[in-house]
């Protein structure tokens, strides 16, 4: 080592001196970083490395190092002078020797080195015998600071799953000490809590998934890493930071209906777009990757529908045409979910879907009679006498039990009661001669009523044309539905849209 460069090293300022190196180390307090003293040839300062341990006890004065000047003769005539920072109250020195003393206990967190002037002065001729020079005492470093998580404590979030070795977060500790001597700054990371699913590179402190975890197994980890100086040996310090760690979903399981068979019914009464149930299927995952569709598979879908509801993740089946007791009685279907979002990394195991049979029945109502007709045209010539036919209307119970109906005019606010109907088969006579100047058309509103039940009332809408004598019979409008004959046999069918073919 040359002069130079153990200037650079240690800080010290040295007047541009000459300078060589020895091995003149009588203190073993100052070996420990290999420097080597200075020492001028002709004349001048001699030189070692001064240092002071920190956080020593204050009680006895703890020797540093001494001044010394190859002029000293041992005569007594050299008297050293300190000056500087410290001087006379953290640095004592023997104005006779120069052995300098530490005085107080010293912070090298607080402050890791202190500049001061050495002099050399001839007591006699109170002139210095040296130019002034200044030096430094480094202040050394024990290892008097714990480790500390600056940013503790921390939370991670990891997708479940992930392979071994996935980094989840790097912790990080901060040591005071000084981290270019000894071992005081030096940090090994540790798991305390968390084994075996986590692990901790010990020089880094990065935290690695160590095993792979199902988020629907436990969904959170407390992990305690453990952070110590001195690289773990003997006297080290300690801090200790919590880990949260959250496994975040993947889509990782099909959805799968609660039952295999559901039961249901619908009423044949029940009008299109009633909801007739719901199938329920249930997923582990959260958020968008339990997000399912549901769907009918199979000729059934033509009656009902299956819709999926965002908020319940149920399906609901609903009715999506009149069913009818009479003409089917129960119907079966497949209901299928898929999930939304799939994972291809997941779809090689298992399909991402599941499908449930429900059987629906169909629940027989009392329905009200119904017409064969809802609207009839009638005619009848004017004058002709009380009691004619004018024609007949018909009702059925399309229920199995075929309750028989009862026919009745509802006579509305005129008084006049021109016609009148026959309760069992529905014929309808005039009680009076008509007269065509009067009114040429008499629309009247019959019902029909089931015996057995007579709550169950329907009705039908009559138009009765009275005509002229002289007339030829008129064209019925085209907009009527069906027509019924004035000599239609009770029973007899009446053919829809078809004017005139059933006479
Ligand atoms: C309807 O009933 C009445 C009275 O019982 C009867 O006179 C008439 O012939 C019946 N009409 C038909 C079409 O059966
Ligand atoms: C009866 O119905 C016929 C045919 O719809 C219509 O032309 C006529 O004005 C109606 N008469 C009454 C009194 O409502």
């Amino acid at each position: 080592m040359n002069c130079s460069t153990w200037l650079s090293l240690i800080l010290v300022l040295v007047q541009p001196w000459p300078c060589f190196t020895s091995t003149q180390n009588d203190s073993t307090q100052n070996t420990d970083q290999s420097f080597t003293a200075v020492r001028r040839v002709k004349r001048g300062w001699v030189w070692e490395p001064l240092f002071a341990t920190e956080e020593q006890p204050s009680t006895v004065s703890v020797y540093v190092g001494q001044l010394k000047s190859d002029l000293e003769k041992q005569d007594g005539n050299l008297k050293y002078v300190l000056t500087g920072e410290g001087a006379g109250s953290i640095f004592t020195i023997d104005e006779n020797n120069g052995k300098i003393y530490v005085t107080q206990k010293l912070d090298r967190e607080k402050k890791p080195f202190y500049t001061l002037r050495a002099q050399a002065i001839n007591r006699k001729t109170q002139l210095p015998v040296e130019p002034d020079s200044e030096f430094i005492i480094k202040v050394r470093d024990i290892n008097d600071h714990e480790p500390q998580f600056l940013d503790g404590p921390y939370v991670a979030t990891v997708p479940e799953m992930s392979p071994e070795g996935t980094s989840v977060i790097q912790v990080t500790a901060t040591d005071g000490d000084d981290p270019s001597y000894g071992n005081s700054a030096r940090l090994l990371y540790s798991l305390i809590q968390g084994q075996p699913y986590f692990s901790v590179e010990p020089k880094t402190g990065v935290i690695r998934m160590a095993s792979g975890m199902d988020r629907e197994t436990k969904d959170q980890y407390l992990v305690i890493i453990q952070a110590k100086d001195m690289v773990g040996q003997a006297g080290a310090f300690s801090a200790t930071a919590t880990v949260t760690i959250n496994l975040s979903d993947i889509n990782d399981n099909p959805p799968k209906f609660q039952q295999q068979l559901y039961y249901m019914s619908v009423s044949e009464e029940d009008p299109v777009g009633t909801t007739v149930g719901k199938v329920f299927a249930e997923d582990g995952d959260i958020g968008e990757n339990a997000a399912m569709d549901y769907s009918i598979e199979g000729d059934s879908s033509d009656v009902f529908d299956i819709i999926t509801d965002n908020k319940t993740q149920e399906g609901i089946i609903l009715l999506k045409k009149r069913v009818d007791y009479e003409s089917k009685r129960r119907y079966s279907i497949r209901a299928k979910v898929v999930n939304r979002y799939i994972d291809d990394r997941f779809l090689k195991e298992e399909p991402f879907e599941d499908k449930t049979i429900v059987k629906i029945d169909v629940e027989d109502a009392d329905e009200p009679p119904v017409f064969t007709s809802e609207n009839y045209v009638m005619e009848i010539p004017e004058e002709s006498v009380s009691g004619t036919v004018v024609g007949m209307v018909t009702a059925r119970d399309p229920d199995n039990d075929d309750s028989p109906v009862r026919y009745s005019i509802v006579h509305g606010m005129h008084l006049k009661r021109l016609f009148s109907i026959n309760e069992h088969n529905g014929t309808i006579i005039t009680t009076k001669p008509l007269d065509r100047e009067i009114a040429s058309w008499h629309n009247i509103t019959v019902t029909a009523t089931e015996t057995r039940n007579p709550e169950k009332i329907s009705e039908a809408n009559v138009y009765i044309q009275v005509l002229d004598v002289n007339d030829h019979a008129p064209e019925f409008p085209k907009y009527y539905e069906t027509f019924v004959c004035e000599n239609a046999v009770s029973g007899k069918n009446i053919l829809r849209r078809a004017a005139g073919n059933c006479c």
